[in-house]
C-alpha cells in the first residue's frame, strides 16, 4: 500500500528527505512504500542536489496540501507564514503532518495541537529539536513517569559549531558562521541562531513536553553569542571552563508537588552563553553536535547526544516521523488515523508561568575594566560582600594599556537580585571603567 508524501520545501532538509525516499534499499521496508507525490519550492529553476521529475515541483504549496495523492504533508519550508496556515490546512483536510519547524511549533503549538486533536490526526515534530537526536519521543513517552527537575542542553548546532571552532582554532566568528551557512546548519536568517532565538524556540518545545503545559515563548529570557567577546572565551579556558550556548528549563520551588490540570507550574526557562567546568558532561560536546541532559525523579540523569543540524541528521528524524505515521496507517487501514499521542491527547496540560529572573540563583562570571591601582580589588570585594554575594575567585589579567587592569570575578551561587545590586555598586566605583562582560556559570 503506497503512501503519498507531499513535501513543502526542498532546501537543506527537504532535499535530505527526498534523498532518503529515493534510496530505500537497506532501510526499513516501509521506506519503499513511501512515494513523493508533490514538492513545493519558491524557485523552479534553482539547481537541486536530488534529481526529481520536473512535474513533481510546484511553486504553489497549497496545491501540495490539497493534492488527493498526498497522504502525509511534510513541512520543511521554515518561517512562520505560510508554514502555519499550510499545517492547519493539512490538518483540516484530515492529513497528518510532519514538521521540522520549531519556530512555528514554539509559537503556535497549542493551536496546532488543538486542531490536530479535533481532527484526530498526528502532527509529529521530532526534527524540530536536536536534529538527528531522538528527544521529542523520549520526553513525550519514555520519560513520562518522571518528575522532571531540569532539561538543559546545547540545542543549536550553528552556535556550537562556531564556539567550538573559535575555541579550538581561534577562528574568526564571521568566517565560521559563513561555513555553518554553507554546510546547511544555519537558519535562513542566521540571526535566529546567533541571537539565541532558535534555541529559545527549542527549549520552549522541550519544556512544554517535560512539564506538560504551554510555555510562553515570548517570555523566555534569551541571550545569544553575537555579543560574546573572544577574550571571555580565552579567560574562561584559563580558569578551567568552556563557553557554550546553554538552554535550560527547570521547575521552581512553589510548583505543585502533585501536578494537576489546574495547578500552575512555575518554571525557570532561559537561553544564554554559559561557562561550563571542563569536566561537565556538556562541556565536551563540540562542532555541530547537540546534547540534552534530562534530570528526573526517579530516572536520574539521561543524556541525549548527536548531530544537531544538517541535511542528513534532520532528514533522519523527519523520515522516522513519516514512518511512524505510515506504520500506524498501515496497521489501522488506509486513510484511518489512529488517536493522537496518548499523553498529549489526555487533555491534562496545565498552565505554565515563567519565574521573574530576579528571584533565581546562579553562579556568575564578571569581567571588569578597571584602573590598575592598589585597593581596587578590595573595593570590588566590598561591593559584592555588602550585597551578600560570595566570591569564589577573583583574578587580575594583564591588559595592553598601561595603568589599566582586567579583573575577572566568579561568584558562588547567588540570588540574581543581590548580584545586580552588587554590579550597580561596582559600576559606581571611580576606578571601575566598565562591567565589560557578565556570563552565567555552572
Ligand atoms: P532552506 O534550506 O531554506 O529550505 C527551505 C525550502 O522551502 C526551500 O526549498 C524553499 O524553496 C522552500 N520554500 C520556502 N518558502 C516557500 C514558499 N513560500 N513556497 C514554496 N516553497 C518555499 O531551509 P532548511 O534548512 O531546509 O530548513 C527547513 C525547516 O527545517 C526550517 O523550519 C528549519 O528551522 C528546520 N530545520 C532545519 C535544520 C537544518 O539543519 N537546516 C535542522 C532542523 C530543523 P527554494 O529552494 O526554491 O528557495
Ligand atoms: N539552525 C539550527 C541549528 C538547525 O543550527 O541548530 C537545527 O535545528
Amino acid at each position: 500500500m503506497t503512501i503519498g508524501i507531499g513535501l513543502l520545501g526542498l532546501g537543506t532538509v527537504g532535499a535530505g528527505v527526498a534523498g532518503i525516499l529515493a534510496t530505500p534499499s537497506g532501510r526499513h521496508p516501509l521506506v519503499g512504500e513511501l512515494a513523493l507525490r508533490r514538492v513545493a519550492v519558491r524557485d523552479l529553476a534553482r539547481p537541486r542536489p536530488v534529481e526529481l521529475a520536473a512535474e513533481l515541483l510546484t511553486t504553489d504549496p497549497e496545491a501540495v496540501v490539497d493534492d488527493p495523492a498526498v497522504d502525509i504533508v511534510v513541512e520543511v519550508m521554515g518561517g512562520l507564514e505560510p508554514a502555519r496556515s499550510l499545517i492547519l490546512r493539512a490538518i483540516a483536510a484530515g492529513k497528518p503532518v510532519v514538521t521540522a519547524n520549531k519556530a512555528v511549533i514554539a509559537r503556535y503549538g497549542e493551536e496546532i495541537a488543538a486542531a490536530a486533536a479535533a481532527q484526530g490526526v498526528y502532527v509529529l515534530i521530532e526534527a524540530a529539536v536536536g536534529g538527528g537526536i531522538p528527544i521529542i519521543e523520549p520526553l513525550k513517552q519514555s520519560l513520562g513517569a518522571n518528575r522532571i527537575q531540569r532539561v538543559s542542553g546545547i540545542i543549536n548546532g550553528t552556535t556550537n559549531y562556531i564556539l567550538s571552532r573559535m575555541a579550538a582554532e581561534g577562528a574568526a566568528y564571521a568566517d565560521v558562521l559563513a561555513d555553518a551557512q554553507r554546510l546547511g546548519y544555519a537558519e535562513a536568517d542566521p540571526a535566529a541562531d546567533v541571537q539565541g532565538g532558535d534555541a529559545a524556540d527549542k527549549i520552549a518545545i522541550l519544556a512544554s513536553l517535560a512539564y506538560g503545559g504551554n510555555v510562553p515563548r515570548a517570555a523566555i529570557p534569551t541571550e545569544g553569542i553575537d555579543r560574546l567577546d573572544a577574550r571571555d572565551v580565552a579567560y574562561a579556558a584559563q580558569l578551567g571552563y568552556v563557553v557554550k550556548l546553554l538552554a535550560v528549563a527547570q521547575a521552581m520551588p512553589g510548583s505543585p508537588a502533585v501536578p494537576s490540570a489546574q495547578a500552575e507550574q512555575l518554571l525557570d526557562v532561559r537561553v544564554h552563553p554559559t561557562l561550563l567546568p571542563k569536566a561537565h558532561p556538556l562541556a565536551g560536546v563540540n562542532g555541530v553536535n547537540n546534547a540534552i541532559l534530562v534530570e528526573g525523579d526517579p530516572v536520574g540523569q539521561v543524556m541525549f547526544y548527536g548531530p544537531g543540524a544538517g541535511a542528513g541528521p534532520t532528514a533522519s528524524a523527519v523520515v522516522a516521523d513519516i514512518l511512524n505515521i505510515a506504520g500506524i496507517r498501515q496497521a489501522t487501514g488506509n486513510g484511518t488515523n489512529a488517536p493522537l499521542d496518548p499523553l498529549l491527547a489526555a487533555g491534562s496540560w496545565r498552565p505554565c508561568r515563567l519565574v521573574d529572573s530576579a528571584v533565581t540563583s546562579h553562579r556568575n562570571y564578571v569581567r571588569l575594566r578597571t584602573s590598575d591601582r592598589a585597593g581596587v580589588i578590595g573595593a570590588i570585594g566590598t561591593c559584592f560582600g555588602e550585597a551578600g554575594v560570595s566570591i569564589q575567585s577573583i583574578v587580575q589579567f594583564e591588559t595592553q594599556s598601561a595603568g589599566d587592569a582586567e579583573i575577572v570575578v566568579i561568584t558562588h551561587e547567588v540570588c540574581e537580585a543581590n548580584f545586580r545590586q552588587a554590579l550597580a555598586a561596582i559600576e559606581a566605583l571611580a576606578d571601575v571603567q566598565a562591567v565589560a562582560a557578565c556570563l552565567r556559570t555552572l
